[in-house]
């Protein structure tokens, strides 16, 4: 078996998560700067909220998001965009909304579509689209990415997961009182995820701090599927004091 070489994470530690998230969008906001017709992959999550009020503001200060296409890293399977809990309503209220992207230039799996041929047709699109510029990551508690659980083999494609109780226990929070949280969703592969040009992870809060730690410090294995990112030449990690409390160099 060839030896995958390892790389570093390049990592910034910075006070606040505001200071993360005003960080965050200013890395998009160069990427854009410098390429227009961007395809950026982009997450969901309590992480990216402020980040993406950071790109409201700079569209209501004159930038224009109309040549950037993107696409979602998941979806839960059942829950359609009218569904306050599924990752395409978040989406609409948080970024499609606010910007000027062109109508279908932002993509979420489809969470109502036959699971299989939706996961085929996102990984197509993604190709034609040209691949992902800059992916944004946040990170599960776990160490999942995507909704990739614990064990997700590290050359995965878009594809049916089923989701850890403990994820499913950290997300219920964003469902209406009484509303199951799904079972099942959609997400790109750790394979799909490393072809990005670039990756940005954030991480924020104590709660991450152990997952980071494993993400950034331990072998690479799929017990922390965000190890893999030590498998990228281009990643950067963007996180707070508190999620940094657990590493060498934070
Ligand atoms: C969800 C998403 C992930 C996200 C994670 C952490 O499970 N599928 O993509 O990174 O939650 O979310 P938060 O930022 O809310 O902690």
């Amino acid at each position: 078996m060839t030896q995958k070489a390892l790389h570093r994470p390049a990592l910034t530690v910075l006070d606040t998560p505001e200071e993360v998230a005003e960080t965050a969008a200013r890395r998009i906001l160069d990427q854009l700067r410098a390429a227009p017709r961007s395809v950026l992959g982009l997450a969901t999550g309590r992480s990216p909220v402020a980040i993406y009020a950071h790109l409201a503001e700079a569209h209501r200060a004159g930038t224009s998001f109309a040549g950037v296409e993107s696409f979602n890293l998941d979806e839960y399977i059942g829950l359609g965009p009218e569904d306050p809990g599924s990752f395409a309503h978040y989406m609409h209220r948080h970024v499609f909304d606010r910007l000027d992207m062109a109508p279908g230039q932002g993509h979420v799996p489809d969470g109502l579509g036959d699971p299989a041929s939706v996961a085929r047709a996102y990984e197509t699109a993604i190709a034609a689209a040209g691949g992902i510029d800059l992916q944004l990551l946040g990170i599960g508690r776990n160490g999942h990415i995507g909704f990739n659980e614990p064990g997700s083999a590290f050359d995965s494609r878009t594809r049916v997961v089923t989701l850890d109780e403990s994820t499913r226990r950290a997300n219920a929070p964003d469902f209406a009182p009484g509303a199951e949280v799904p079972r099942e969703a959609l997400t790109m592969g750790i394979g799909t995820i490393l072809e990005a040009r670039r990756i940005l992870l954030v991480a924020t809060g104590a709660a991450k701090s152990a997952a980071l730690h494993a993400a950034l410090h331990m072998p690479p294995a799929p017990d922390c599927p965000a190890s893999a990112l030590q498998l990228h030449p281009r990643v950067e990690v963007l996180c707070d004091r508190a999620a940094a409390a657990r590493l060498k160099d934070g």
